[in-house]
């Protein structure tokens, strides 16, 4: 009977995590998703996903798309799944049953991937994704719009932000890390130019839901994280176990 409840209302979580670039929504997900034993679902990756396509289609250049409604009429064969979204892993992202997981990663999309996010018709096809999830349940989402658009009724929708500073320190020491020739000015321009253009594109911009609990972690650790969400966590659903 106590596994029944578990499992029921694990069944029935939605929690949304939305917020600025770089201040680790994903591994925050990642990790809530992976000690309770729910699906991460990364809704970044689906707009990587359908940028890919259009680049492979010859419908996108450095300006932007080239044929709008080439693309929105092309989106019926675009099959995105996260194979194996089970445990907290959500599985590699796949294109008509091909991983794209390394490419959607790729400079070239994550510099147009804005661009496509941006548009409404793009928009709503990645929502019609989303939303099977919600009728599926069990899930921890992250990206710019789940509390606001996507789950407006999400049971738990936290806001993530840093200082763009620390956000822009962090990338550059990954990049770093990586190997890649980085400049922290020129990282720190990025951070800001896509807080702006995520706030103030016209399509479901970011903000912050009004019910939202805000999570600025400029100053926190990742186990600084865990131990505050794992409090509002065991506040709010008091039988639910970790893993
Ligand atoms: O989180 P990310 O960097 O993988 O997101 C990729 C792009 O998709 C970024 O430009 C923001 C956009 N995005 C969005 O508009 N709405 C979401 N729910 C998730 C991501």
């Amino acid at each position: 009977m106590f596994v029944l409840i578990r499992y029921m209302e694990k069944r029935d979580i939605i929690i949304a995590i939305d917020g600025h670039s770089s201040t680790g929504k994903s591994s925050f997900a990642k990790e809530i998703a992976s000690r309770y034993g729910l699906i991460y679902v990364d809704t970044g990756a689906l707009y990587r996903g359908v940028t890919l396509f259009a680049i492979r289609s010859g419908l996108i250049n450095n300006i932007g798309v080239t044929d709008p409604e080439m693309l929105y009429s092309q989106l019926h064969n675009v099959k995105l799944r996260f194979g194996q979204a089970l445990h907290g892993s959500k599985g590699e992202l796949y294109l008509n049953g091909e991983s794209i997981e390394t490419q959607i990663r790729s400079l070239e999309v994550a510099g147009k991937v804005s661009i496509v996010a941006a548009l409404k018709p793009v928009r709503d096809f990645v929502d019609s994704i989303l939303k099977e999830y919600g009728v599926t349940g069990g899930v921890v989402m992250d990206g710019r719009d789940i509390g606001t658009v996507v789950f407006p009724d999400a049971d738990l929708k936290i806001f993530m932000t840093a200082d763009p500073k620390v956000r822009a320190m962090r990338r550059y020491r990954e990049m770093v890390a990586r190997g890649e020739d980085a400049n922290f000015e020129e990282v720190l321009k990025n951070v800001i130019e896509r807080d702006f253009m995520d706030e103030n594109r016209e399509n479901a911009p970011l903000r912050r839901a009004q019910d939202a609990i805000f999570l600025d972690n400029s100053n926190m650790t990742e186990d600084d994280q865990m131990v505050w969400i794992e409090k509002i966590i065991s506040e709010k659903w008091k039988n639910l176990k970790k893993n």
